[in-house]
């Protein structure tokens, strides 16, 4: 399965932090915001990843990412030159997909979860001709500012409103989405909300409406935040200090899940723990593979 990170936007509720510097390089803790998402694709087992920027900030992505081969990834970029919305990705990523499935992560969303690469990774195995779409619905205090899915006594969605003044329900629709081979031509048939987006709730509506949307809960366990006000970025990188200091281990550190997930060996991250100096990352990826040994 192929994966597409939508890493646009103007990050406007982020000013004057991204007046000049894009939302997804602001740093949670340690790294750069779209590790988190970057990661999360990786541990599903994605290796095959498409990076939608603005115009201004591609450089900036390439010069962090490059082409992924040094992580065993095959990295493409391409532009959003306006904020069309998030079902543009579909258009933008059509040829990119080809036809075949994928999966569609925010560039601004941060899971953490046990075993939450097989998660994903088990959901994204049921797209099938029943099940088109999958979504991950997350139970929330303040559903209003997300999508909201609505979920019959099997779980089943039953609506899907984007933003609702009166929600149905405290589920909230994350921001990683598994779409069938179907989700450029649906996206393309869209039209602009009354904010004058491509909505992906209409996207996941679509699916519904044709019977072949799946919703997965992620459970109480599960971690997911937003990172698009200055205090829910400084939430985040709190949860992930506090974690990484009490455990010693990284969330989402590409180059330890590359090794972990069997894309580079042992030789290949010592080179890239070299690449950091004295840096503490660098400290950490050679502790990485003598740790295993433990
Ligand atoms: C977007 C989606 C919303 C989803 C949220 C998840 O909201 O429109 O359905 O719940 O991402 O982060 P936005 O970030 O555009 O406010």
């Amino acid at each position: 399965m192929k994966g597409i990170i939508l890493a646009g936007g103007a990050g406007s509720r982020l000013h004057p932090m991204t007046t000049a510097v894009s939302k997804q390089l602001m740093p949670v803790y340690d790294k750069p915001l779209i590790y988190y998402p970057l990661t999360t694709l990786m541990l599903a087992g994605i290796r095959e990843i498409l990076i939608i920027t603005t115009p201004r900030d591609q450089p900036a992505f390439q010069s962090l990412l490059g082409d992924g081969g040094r992580w065993g990834l095959d990295l493409t970029f391409a532009v959003q030159d306006q904020p069309r919305g998030l079902a543009d990705a579909y258009r933008i990523g059509a040829d990119f997909v080809d036809g075949g499935p994928s999966a569609l992560i925010l560039g601004d969303n941060l899971f953490y979860g046990h075993e939450a690469g097989r998660v994903f990774a088990r959901a994204a195995d049921t797209l099938d001709a029943r099940r088109g779409a999958v979504v991950f619905a997350y139970r929330v205090s303040d559903p209003r500012r997300y999508g909201v899915v609505e979920l019959d006594g099997q779980g089943r969605p039953l609506s899907i409103e984007e933003k609702p003044d009166d929600p149905r329900s405290p589920w909230a629709v994350t921001g990683l989405y598994i779409y069938d081979g179907q989700a450029p031509e649906l996206a393309a048939r869209l039209q602009p909300s009354a904010r004058g987006e491509l909505e992906i709730t209409d996207l996941n509506r679509a699916y519904l409406e044709q019977g072949r949307l799946g919703v997965e809960r992620l459970g109480r366990g599960f971690a997911w935040l937003d990172t698009g006000t200055p205090d829910s970025l400084l939430d985040a990188a709190a949860f992930v200090r506090t974690l990484e200091q009490r455990q010693g281990f990284k969330i989402a550190c590409p180059e330890e899940v590359a090794w972990r997930m069997g894309w580079i060996d042992a030789a290949q991250l010592a080179r890239l723990a070299e690449g950091f100096g004295g840096a503490d990352y660098g400290a950490y990826l050679r502790g990485v593979a003598n740790d295993e040994a433990r």
